[in-house]
């Protein structure tokens, strides 16, 4: 052949080839002859892009992986220790106390940042706009972003008080992932809503990686290193690189993971180091309770100079598919419910907890030196095998086929995968009906939906007048699906400063409480 591309030359086509044939994965090949130059073009670029070797040596770790997980890894698994498992219901409210001092503190001194992971296409929702944009049917009809940007808002004021200078400007810099799909629209969303009244230059949005063949050279040059990439090709069940069409290699998202990526590729590291942060909580744009910068949290954290934090919520029942946080083959990790037993997960502790009990909510502390250690270990990373029914083109016939049953392979990595690697855990037990409701499901189908999300946000503050003391009369009382009553997170983070304002105190539904003014109007 006559190579008639201004893109590659006769002997770099040759040279790509050889590779990818002793890679074993000459078969991208196949219809290359059959092209236009267009499309020879746009696949000699995509194959290039690829370290074929490094995809050979993911798919081999994570088959391994999968293998010894299938094998049963009972024996293997050990649960946490005291030294590293807390909870904040067991804890005595003197040391919740200091945890939370702790944390304001570290706010208060400028060195806590929040990352929240929002590059996900929300599938299961069934939503075209980011999750973060969902109207849960609040009274007030307040978005998962705006509830979040509030508690931050709210946590800048009551960290003030803990600032050596009282008038200085206490800031929780927020570091948006978004990715492809969700950026520009999450960015619009934003700039719309006036930034929810923080400060344009303390949010920062960065793009998990990129998607199909757009170029960045410095994120390639990551990958050449072996470091995580924001898409990898999907692959055959037997580890064959998948044609989607002639020209072109089925790709796809490479899970939350790519957060580590992106951290060290789109200039956050830089960034949250010209701040002077020194931590950083992580958390999921779904979970409507996420206590963002949660000062508990980094306080207990910090106190136990945790390089990388979790928190958990004790599982509901033995038989909850959930993974839970545990020690495999002596390292941290997180242990899927597929791989443990039932006789396992049915273990109990003296006080009748699970033993194997430590629900991941994908919540997480890191220091900011642990976020720059990962590309150290990236390599060593696992991948994780999820079966799907992904289009490929027949080899034999060139049509492309739509498959009804899995036809093959994502390789995905998680944001826990770094878990082994961590110098320091610490794991955080906190109360799952005050910290975790995810949405994840479409509205009516009855469990993490925007029903249970609006239901859970609304029974919280009703559980945080109840603990002030007050009382809320009306309709629905009871029923915290209709109850029309809600308090904003600029009034209370997590039920402080109420007590003084409303003990004794009957407040008559439907209320939207969004000032301290307005509780003490409608506090009678
Ligand atoms: P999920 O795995 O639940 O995915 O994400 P999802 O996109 O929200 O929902 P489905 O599976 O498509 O229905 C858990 C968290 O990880 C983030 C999501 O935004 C969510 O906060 N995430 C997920 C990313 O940031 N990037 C990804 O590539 C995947």
């Amino acid at each position: 052949m006559t190579v008639s591309s201004a893109l590659f030359t006769e002997a770099q086509l040759e040279a790509l080839k050889a590779k990818f044939q002793q890679a074993g994965q000459g078969h991208v090949f196949t219809f290359f002859e059959q092209l236009d130059v267009k499309e020879q073009e746009a696949l000699f670029q995509q194959l290039s892009e690829l370290d074929v070797q490094r995809l050979n040596q993911i798919y081999t770790k994570a088959i391994q992986g999968a293998e010894a997980a299938a094998q049963n890894q009972a024996a293997s698994l050990e649960p946490l220790s005291e030294q590293v498992f807390d909870s904040v219901l067991k804890a005595s409210s003197s040391t919740l106390n200091d945890w939370e001092t702790i944390g304001l503190t570290q706010i208060a001194q400028g060195k806590v940042a929040v990352i929240l992971m929002a590059g996900g296409q929300g599938t299961r929702l069934g939503s075209s706009a980011p999750k973060g944009c969902y109207d849960i049917n609040l009274p007030s009809k307040k978005t998962l972003f705006q509830l979040q940007a509030e508690r931050i808002l709210r946590l800048q004021t009551v960290a003030a008080k803990y600032a050596t200078d009282p008038n200085s400007d206490i800031v929780i810099p927020w570091y948006i992932m978004t990715s492809g799909p969700t950026h520009q629209p999450t960015y619009d969303f934003f700039r719309a809503n006036n930034f929810f009244g923080l400060k344009e230059e303390n949010i920062i949005f960065f793009e998990q990686g990129k998607r199909g063949l757009s170029v960045d050279r410095k994120y390639i040059s990551m990958m050449i290193n072996g470091y995580l990439l924001g898409t990898l090709p999907c692959l055959t069940m037997d580890g064959k690189i998948i044609l989607e069409t002639k020209s072109k290699v089925a790709i796809a998202p490479d899970g939350n993971g790519g957060i580590y990526a992106a951290v060290q590729n789109k200039g956050v590291i830089d960034d949250l180091k010209k701040r002077g942060i020194q931590y950083s909580h992580c958390y999921c744009v779904d979970n409507c309770l996420a206590r963002v910068a949660d000062p508990v949290f980094i306080g207990y954290c910090v106190s136990k100079q945790t390089d990388c934090g979790v928190k958990v919520v004790g599982k509901a029942m033995p038989e909850e598919p959930v993974g839970v946080v545990c020690v495999r083959d002596g390292r941290y990790g997180v242990a899927e419910y597929s791989e443990i037993s039932a006789e396992v997960t049915e273990m109990r502790n003296p006080d009748g907890s699970l033993m194997f009990g430590a629900a991941n909510i994908a919540n997480h502390f890191f220091s900011t030196e642990f976020l720059e250690r990962v590309p150290t270990f990236a390599a060593d990373l696992e991948y994780h095998i999820a079966k799907k029914k992904i289009k490929y083109t027949d080899l034999e016939t060139g049509e492309q086929v739509v498959p009804k049953s899995n036809s093959g392979m994502k390789l995905e990595c998680f944001v826990f995968d770094v878990f082994p690697y961590a110098n320091r855990m610490s794991v955080l037990e906190v109360d799952r009906k005050d910290e975790f409701s995810p949405l994840k499901n479409a509205p009516g189908s009855g469990a993490d939906c925007p029903e249970t999300s609006r239901r859970d946000i609304v029974a919280q503050h009703v559980r945080f007048i109840e603990k002030a003391g007050g009382k809320l009369v009306g309709d629905n009382v009871d029923n915290f699906e209709l109850l029309q009553f809600e308090i904003s997170p600029l009034v209370s983070y997590g039920g402080e400063g109420l007590e003084d304002l409303i003990q004794g105190k009957t407040i008559t539904v439907p209320a939207v409480i969004e000032s301290v003014e307005e509780l003490v109007r409608l506090a009678q």
